[in-house]
C-alpha cells in the first residue's frame, strides 16, 4: 500500500530534525526516514550550484528507498531549487519556506518581520519575495546568521560564548522594531531558547516546522496517501557524517534513542549497500 510508505526528509545536518519533531506529534502514524548531510554541513555559505547537486543527490537518495512524499527540511535547498525538484520528482514534494512565510503573517500585528537564514536563503530573498507575494504591504528586514548552525552541530548552545553571539547578529532587530522574528534555518529552532531570551517576549518566533507538517498532513490526505493504520511506525535515520555524533546529538533533539546508519553518498559502492 503507498500509504504505508515512508516520508522522506532530509537537512544539511540536524536542523531538518526540528521537522521530524513536528510530524511525528502531528502525524504520528507514518513512518519515517530522515538523511543528514552532516559530512557536507554547512549549506549556507556554498555556491547554490553545489546546493542543487548536494540536494539531488540526496532526493535520489530518498526515491531509491521508496518515500512517498519529500519534505525539504532545508530551507536552503528549498530557496535554492524547490521549483525544479517539484518538476523532478512525481512525488509530492513539500519545501519549508511558504509555510513559515504563512505562519508570520497570522502571527505578526505591526507588519514588521525579520528574518534570520543562511547566507544563501538571505541572499535569494525568498522569504521577502514569499511574504510580500501574499501581503505587498509588509515590511521584512532580513539578517544572515552564518554561525548559528555551526553552534548547533558542534553541539554548544549552551556554551558561554554562544549567547554573545546570537546577541551580536540579533541586536539590529529591536532597532528595525520587528514584532515576528521568522527562524528562517531549520537549524535555528534548537536555539531557539538563546533567540527568546536575546529578542524578549515581545518578539513571536516563527519555526516554520509546525506549518509544514499541517501542510504534509493535507498534501497526504488530498492524494489518499494518509497512512490510517500503523501501531509500530518507523523512523530511521541515516547521516554522511559518523554514526556515534549523530546518535548522540540527534537522540537529545528527538528525545528518544535513534536508529542510525551511515551512508556516503555520491559513493556508488556504499549506495548499492545502503537500502
Ligand atoms: N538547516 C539548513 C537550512 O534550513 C541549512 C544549514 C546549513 O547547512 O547552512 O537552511
Amino acid at each position: 500500500m503507498p500509504s504505508q510508505l515512508p516520508i522522506g526528509c532530509f537537512d544539511s545536518g540536524f536542523g531538518g530534525l526540528t521537522v521530524v519533531k513536528e510530524i511525528m506529534r502531528q502525524l504520528p502514524q507514518e513512518n519515517l526516514i530522515y538523511l543528514g548531510d552532516n559530512n557536507r554541513y554547512p549549506y549556507g555559505s556554498r555556491p547554490p550550484e553545489e546546493v542543487r547537486a548536494f540536494t539531488f543527490e540526496i532526493m535520489d537518495f530518498l526515491v531509491r528507498q521508496g518515500v512517498k512524499m519529500i519534505i525539504m527540511g532545508c530551507n536552503t535547498a528549498t530557496a535554492v531549487c524547490l521549483p525544479e525538484a517539484r518538476q523532478r520528482y512525481k512525488m509530492p514534494v513539500l519545501g519549508v519556506i511558504t509555510p513559515g512565510s504563512r505562519a508570520a503573517i497570522t502571527a505578526t500585528r505591526s507588519g514588521r518581520i525579520g528574518v534570520i537564514g543562511t547566507e544563501v536563503t538571505i541572499r535569494s530573498d525568498a522569504y521577502a519575495r514569499e511574504l510580500q507575494r501574499i501581503n505587498p504591504r509588509l515590511e521584512v528586514f532580513s539578517k544572515a546568521c552564518p554561525p548559528f548552525v555551526h553552534i548547533v552541530e558542534t553541539d554548544e548552545v549552551e556554551a558561554p560564548l554562544t549567547m554573545e553571539v546570537v546577541q551580536d547578529y540579533l541586536q539590529v532587530f529591536h532597532d528595525q522594531r520587528v514584532d515576528t522574528l521568522i527562524l528562517g534555518c531549520t537549524h535555528y529552532p534548537l536555539l531557539q531558547h538563546v533567540i527568546a531570551r536575546v529578542m524578549g517576549n515581545q518578539v513571536q518566533l516563527i519555526n516554520s516546522a509546525e506549518e509544514t507538517a499541517r501542510e504534509a498532513n493535507t498534501v497526504l490526505s488530498e492524494r489518499g496517501l494518509l497512512n490510517e493504520s500503523n501501531p509500530a511506525p518507523y523512523y530511521h535515520y541515516v547521516t554522511t557524517g559518523t554514526v556515534d555524533h549523530f546518535r548522540t546529538i540527534g537522540s537529545k533533539w528527538i528525545g528518544q534513542p535513534l536508529t542510525v546508519r551511515r551512508v556516503d553518498l555520491g559513493d556508488s559502492e556504499s549506495q548499492a549497500t545502503a537500502g
